[in-house]
């Protein structure tokens, strides 16, 4: 990638580019842009960029990815892009009969989704396939929620298929006599899993005296938890939603879309679970895999408008949606590795606490050289709050006005 591609990495959102993406908009706000780095997935190297305000996120990604390159980095996967559109139809004499008319009109309503100008269906994608699903049983009485299934390429989709399902609400309330009340997208993306694999070489994860295969062997007890207690799955899934989601931001996807996929996915079978599995393998390697929804996109939206974004996407070697899905999966199973082999070994404050009191130092009006001997002091002193890291910078300062005077 030539360098001048970079440029736009550090020029960030501009204030023009911002009020064209939202509505009374009075300036732009910015996070760190970092690369994690080492990463080899399907065999190829990818620098990824991380867009994140919470330290040691960029730091232990690239950690876990070298630990994963002995093993041949990871392997990740995608189904197609098919996002589903809901519509829900009150008012019906008959759920059952009117769902057995819909499904009898399926290749009309499936031509009236495909009717409407779109680059989408002009590149392959639209709608595929239609579901009629009865509720006998919801706080508003019976209904039916008919389920456009939609084609979406390389994009989010939420625009392509917000527009189809408001577009055929009214042939549905033709065909079934009833009202369509809901018509919008549904972020629960269970059609459009990424999925991610990693085998650890046990030596790899030696930590001081602790062995790597004991510490291979504490991330399947602490994974173990997850599996089994909501506590604990909703903090570990936190954990892969680092990655995931700074990568999303870096690369101007929604990242709350990522986030309500994620956590109803963890919840499909009626109790919330971990997103990803830890094994020790037959040949006494670590092995992980995760699966998730990852509805993201490389076109439209903010991805198009945001150069920094586009700028992320090529630093990524990335072009489509389903390339992006997958590095985003390895990310979040990296970072997901990086935390337990963290948390089983030193604890993940020690790494967060350096990089914490830099943050302090800065807050406190500490400038270059500063920054780090503020920090330091702090960390030897054990005490990382902005009163000491004033008092340090004061005392810095009067020294060297001394030196100098
Ligand atoms: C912190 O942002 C994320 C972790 O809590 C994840 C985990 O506990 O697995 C470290």
């Amino acid at each position: 990638m030539p360098a001048g591609e970079l440029e736009p990495l550090r020029a960030g959102l501009t204030l023009a580019v911002a009020d064209r993406m939202v509505e009374n908009v009075v300036g732009v706000t910015g996070l760190p842009l970092g690369i994690a780095t080492n990463f080899v997935i399907n065999g190829r190297e990818v620098l990824v960029p991380m867009a994140i305000e919470e330290a040691s996120v960029v730091a232990g990604a690239s950690k876990a990815a070298r630990a994963a390159r002995s093993g041949g980095g990871f392997v990740a996967e995608c189904d197609p892009s098919l996002m589903i559109g809901q519509v829900q139809l009150l008012g019906l004499r008959d759920v059952e009969a009117a769902a057995y008319r819909v499904l009898e009109r399926k290749a009309e309503v499936l031509n009236l989704a495909n009717s409407r100008p779109s680059q989408i269906v002009e590149l392959g994608g639209g709608a595929t396939d239609l579901e009629a699903r009865v509720v006998r049983e919801s706080p508003a009485g019976p209904m039916l929620v008919v389920h456009l299934i939609y084609d979406v390429r390389d994009a989010m989709g939420a625009n392509a298929v917000n527009s189809t399902v408001e577009l055929v609400a009214p042939l549905l309330e033709a065909v079934t006599g009833g009202r369509a009340n809901l018509r919008v997208i549904s972020n629960l993306a269970d059609r459009r899993l990424a999925r991610a694999r990693v085998k650890i070489v046990p030596g790899e994860l030696d930590c001081g005296e602790v062995a790597g295969s004991t510490v291979a062997a504490r991330i399947v007890e602490a994974y173990s938890l997850a599996a089994v207690d909501p506590y604990r799955a909703a903090t570990h899934n936190k954990g892969i939603m680092n990655g995931v989601d700074a990568v999303a931001v870096a690369t101007g996807n929604d990242w709350r879309a990522l986030e309500a996929g994620a956590h109803a996915y963890a919840a499909r079978q009626g109790r919330y679970g971990p997103l990803s599995q830890w094994a020790i393998g037959a040949d006494g390697q670590l092995e992980g895999c995760l699966e998730m929804p990852m509805p993201v996109g490389t076109v439209g939206g903010a991805t198009r408008a945001c150069p920094t974004a586009r700028a992320c996407l090529r630093l990524m070697g990335v072009e489509t949606a389903s390339a992006l899905a997958e590095v985003m999966a390895a990310v979040g199973l990296a970072q997901n590795l990086a935390a337990l082999w963290a948390l089983v070994t030193e604890g993940i404050q020690r790494g967060h606490m350096a990089l914490h009191a830099r943050q302090v130092a800065l807050a406190a009006g500490a400038a270059g050289a500063e920054v780090e001997a503020v920090a330091g002091r702090m960390i030897e002193q054990g005490e990382i709050r902005s009163a000491t890291a004033e008092r340090l910078v004061r005392e810095m300062r009067g020294n060297t006005q001394e030196t100098q005077t």
